[in-house]
């Protein structure tokens, strides 16, 4: 062996031996963390799960270690919890002990700690429960929230009727149409779908989903320290996340040289109103950093989640039988099998009592519990039922092709459970 040779193979030797040695004291540093399976140095429990559906991954682990086990995701350690009751005990039962947000790198990266969705302790309370509040009194006066999802709703059915019973992917529509109501929310105005500016956001909102939902999302928010000197799709999150905040930007702006006394009490102008309350106070909260990032955490949780449990939902009505009870309740279930009787079937009507009414589950927890549970549940859920029954009492949705050959598999998981492309063509109702 020449000396370049022995050179590189001693380097590494040293690397591998400082690894080791790494993954060895952190794992005795966490000692005292619940079992789980076997983790690699460095790696840790990342190659044993499925990147296209993490969530099915530790579905199965806990059938072999249990409702709580540890996974290593890279070289941080996670305790899982899966399960109903596992799962209500700590959000609910425990709520003060689970409630802060965990760091997901990425989002890190982009927000800085800043935000309702991204903060944490005093900050995250104060935005919190004024985000609640704000939401609250924005959907009481005229126009009410009611209204502006209403006369979206008008305009989906709109665009909808404009496609000619020829089959389309219904994305771009929903996404703007829920885009709309997030900007009724946060600015309170909408952009017609032609809009460039909002083209341009939506297209930045969808990939970002896409990418945090794909492996490249995973495995950055694995490995960070590393990923972030390679280049590959991982980086369009932070390209685009700065364009999106340059958008958000220019609309506050706008907002704060239009805003008149009286004016609308959208969130913007009442997080304004709130600055100028607290000016002065150097403990308060309300400031332009949490107020742009607040609207990024709005506008990106509240669109990509909604667009697409409706079209979720469109699909399954597309696939099951006509007749189908309608439901405002299309967001994805828990699959415990203790609370669920078979829970991978579509079955609506395990949501009914006996009289045909909706029933109250306390294992239905598509918007979280707890500290931490989504505060947009009421808004979503008022889009859900508006938009759905508009479409619904105006066409009849067919698929261009055999609804038992749809695939309702998702395509892959990650932040968001994505379905597989797909068509439909509508059918104008006689009396719509
Ligand atoms: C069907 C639609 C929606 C679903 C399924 C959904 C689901 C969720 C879930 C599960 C969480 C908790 C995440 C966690 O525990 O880390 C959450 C948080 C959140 N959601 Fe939603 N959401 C939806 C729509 C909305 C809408 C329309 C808005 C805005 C009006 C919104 C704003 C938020 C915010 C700001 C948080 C973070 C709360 C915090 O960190 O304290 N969501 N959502």
């Amino acid at each position: 062996m020449d000396i370049t040779a022995c050179g590189v193979t001693l380097a590494a030797l040293m690397l591998t031996v400082l690894l080791l040695l790494f993954s060895w004291k952190a794992r005795l540093r966490h000692s005292r963390l619940p079992p789980g399976p076997p983790a690699l140095p460095f790696l840790g429990n990342t190659l044993q799960i499925d990147k296209r559906a993490p969530d099915q991954s530790l579905i199965k682990m806990s059938k072999k270690y249990g409702s709580v086990f540890t996974v290593w995701l890279g070289p941080r350690p996670a305790v899982v919890l899966c399960g109903f009751e596992t799962v209500k005990e700590a959000l609910v039962t425990r709520a003060d002990n689970f409630g802060a947000r965990g760091t997901v790198p990425s989002i890190s990266k982009i927000t800085n700690g800043y935000g309702i969705a991204s903060s944490n302790g005093r900050r995250s309370l104060q935005l919190r429960s004024f985000a609640i509040t704000a939401l609250r009194n924005f959907g009481k006066e005229r126009p009410t929230l009611e209204d502006f999802i209403q006369q979206e709703a008008k305009c989906l059915v709109d665009v909808f009727r404009r496609t000619k019973e020829l089959p389309f992917d219904p994305t771009f529509q929903l996404t703007c149409a829920t885009a709309n109501i997030m900007c009724a929310v946060v600015f309170g105005n909408r952009f017609e779908y032609t809009d460039s500016k909002l083209l341009t956001l939506l297209d930045m909102i969808t990939e970002n989903m896409r990418v945090i939902s794909s492996p490249w999302g995973q495995l950055y928010d694995l490995l960070p320290s590393i990923l972030d000197y390679f280049p590959g799709p991982h980086n369009r999150l932070f390209e685009n996340a700065a364009k999106i905040k340059g958008f958000l930007r220019e609309m506050i702006q706008s907002h704060k040289e239009a805003r008149t006394a009286g004016g609308p009490q959208d969130f913007t102008a009442s997080f304004l109103s709130k600055m100028e309350e607290e000016k002065g106070d150097p403990r308060s909260e309300f400031n332009d950093e949490n107020l742009l990032l607040s609207t990024f955490n709005l506008f990106l949780a509240g669109t990509d989640t909604t667009s697409s449990t409706m079209r979720w939902g469109i699909l399954l009505f597309l696939k099951f039988p006509e007749g189908m009870i309608v439901i405002p309740v299309l967001a994805s279930v828990l699959y415990d099998s203790s609370c669920w009787e078979s829970p991978e079937t579509f079955s609506p009507d395990r949501f009914l009592d006996e009289k045909g009414r909706l029933k109250e589950i306390e294992a239905f927890m598509p918007f979280s519990a707890g500290n931490r549970m989504c505060i947009g549940e009421k808004v979503a859920q008022m889009q859900l039922f508006l938009f759905l029954t508009a479409l619904l009492q105006s066409f009849t949705l067919r698929s261009p092709m055999d609804p038992h050959a749809i695939d309702i598999s998702p395509l892959s998981s990650g932040f968001s459970t994505l379905h597989r492309p797909y068509q439909l063509y509508c059918v104008p109702r006689k009396s719509a």
